[in-house]
């Protein structure tokens, strides 16, 4: 792999007086976000994957440079809602690059996403169920579109996150090729898609193969029936080590298992990355505000909470976690448990070995940049934090941080 563009940026990578200085300049807690290494990442996939289209599932980071970084290196994006279709709108994605997967849409979303294709017909529009298709048909949309295929096969790394195996998404296998043949009538057919899950690992590819070479037959079969797709997309997911003692995914490894299992097709490949395009390229940085010796652990608290960065508490993820101070060198390492303000007891980002810290400390959460902001929310009306994005060398604010004012903006006062 090409020394300039690593498979991974580690934690340990980022450059601690940069980041101190943001820190001091922005407050904390603090997301930033490197958009050379967005633009790195994309580059390693896009060279992996040479004949297929790199659709950004946006659901990852949506914030404008992000979006318009990835279109400006010819990435489509995929929204997941047409608040992030109008984003990627508002970023001037061209539309010819946009998809909107619509999961069990709500009326206003329909109306909403059949409005903004008015004038757009560039747009693709994937259903995942047989009443999408009808309900598009009955707001007179006759655009491109795409079936999202339940392929039967799920992975992930949490079971929150293995979508493909949940009956919730897309269309029964064995109905896809009737239900194409029947919308063809209404619409114009494009594709087929399926998501496995969240979290493809090096080890075992075999979920992967088994939904790419699922989706090759059907496309197969589809063809056969006189059907043209102009594309098979096989969904996101393509995995990143959280921990210093994981390998980073072998993409080259995943793109040849992939061009094997999808097989001879006459349409072309897609995939749709989210995380791997942004985790390594985000980090959030929050300070040491207590550090409190009770039977059994050392509790440090931090700023950041399940609020700004929800993964830990919702599928036990495990972020890395590194101390910025300048004496960390002269500390001894410490296992500490490091939690945030929230009144909840998953608020923790859980054990870690740092330099014994200190109340002020600042420290920097690896891999913050996909699914981070994204879930963040105003639990215990706490408002959300700042994001500045780093490029040429140069910082920019991207998201202002919350104040009071916004958590309370929506209340109706009488
Ligand atoms: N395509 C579709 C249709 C998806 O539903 C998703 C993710 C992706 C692509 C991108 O998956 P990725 O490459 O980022 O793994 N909040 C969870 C992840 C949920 C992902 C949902 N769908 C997390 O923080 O791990």
């Amino acid at each position: 792999m090409n020394a300039d563009n690593p498979p991974v940026r580690r934690l340990a990578d980022w450059p601690a007086d940069r980041l101190d200085s943001l820190a001091d300049e922005y407050d904390t807690p603090l997301y930033v976000l490197d958009l050379d290494r967005v633009r790195e990442n994309y580059r390693r996939m896009a060279r992996a994957f040479p004949d297929a289209d790199v659709h950004y599932a946006a659901k990852a980071n949506t914030v404008r440079p992000v979006l318009q970084a990835l279109a400006d290196e010819g990435a489509g994006i995929e929204c997941a809602s047409p608040g992030e279709l109008q984003r990627a709108l508002d970023a001037e994605v061209p539309p010819e690059h946009v998809q909107y997967t619509a999961v069990n849409p709500p009326d206003g979303d329909l109306d909403r996403a059949v409005e903004l294709a008015a004038d757009r017909p560039e747009l693709t529009f994937t259903a995942g169920a047989a009443d999408t298709v009808d309900r598009l048909a009955e707001r007179g949309y006759d655009g491109r579109l795409c079936i999202r295929v339940n392929p039967g096969v799920g992975a992930g790394h949490h079971e929150k996150v293995a979508t493909g195996a949940d009956a919730k998404f897309g269309v029964p296998y064995d109905d896809v090729p009737d239900l194409l043949d029947s919308a063809r009538e209404d619409f114009d057919v494009v594709g087929i898609h399926a998501h496995a899950g969240s979290g493809i690992s090096g080890e075992d590819l075999s979920a992967h193969r088994e939904l790419v070479s699922r989706m090759g037959d059907l496309a197969r079969e589809v063809a056969h029936r006189g059907i043209d797709l102009e594309f098979v997309d096989i969904g996101g997911g393509f995995g990143v080590p959280y921990s210093p003692d994981e390998d980073p995914l072998n993409l080259d490894a995943v793109a040849e298992a992939t061009r094997e299992a999808v097989g001879s097709i006459d349409a072309t490949l897609a995939v749709e990355p989210g995380r791997y395009l942004v985790a390594d390229a985000g980090v959030l940085l929050t300070r040491v505000n207590t550090v409190k010796e009770a039977p059994g652990a050392t509790v440090v608290g931090v700023g950041a909470g399940m609020t700004d960065l929800a993964r830990p508490a919702i599928y036990d993820a495990h972020h890395e976690i590194r101390s910025l101070s300048d004496e960390w060198e002269d500390r001894p390492t410490r296992e500490v448990t490091v939690v945030g303000p929230v009144c909840e007891s998953s608020d923790t980002f859980g054990e870690h070995d740092l330099p014994a810290p200190e109340r002020g400390d600042l420290l920097a959460i690896g891999n913050a940049g996909a699914y981070g902001y994204e879930m963040a929310s105003q639990y215990n009306s706490r408002p959300r934090p700042a994001s500045v994005v780093l490029a040429d060398d140069s910082a920019t604010p991207a998201r202002r941080r919350e104040t009071m004012a916004d958590v309370t903006a929506v209340e109706e006062r009488r």
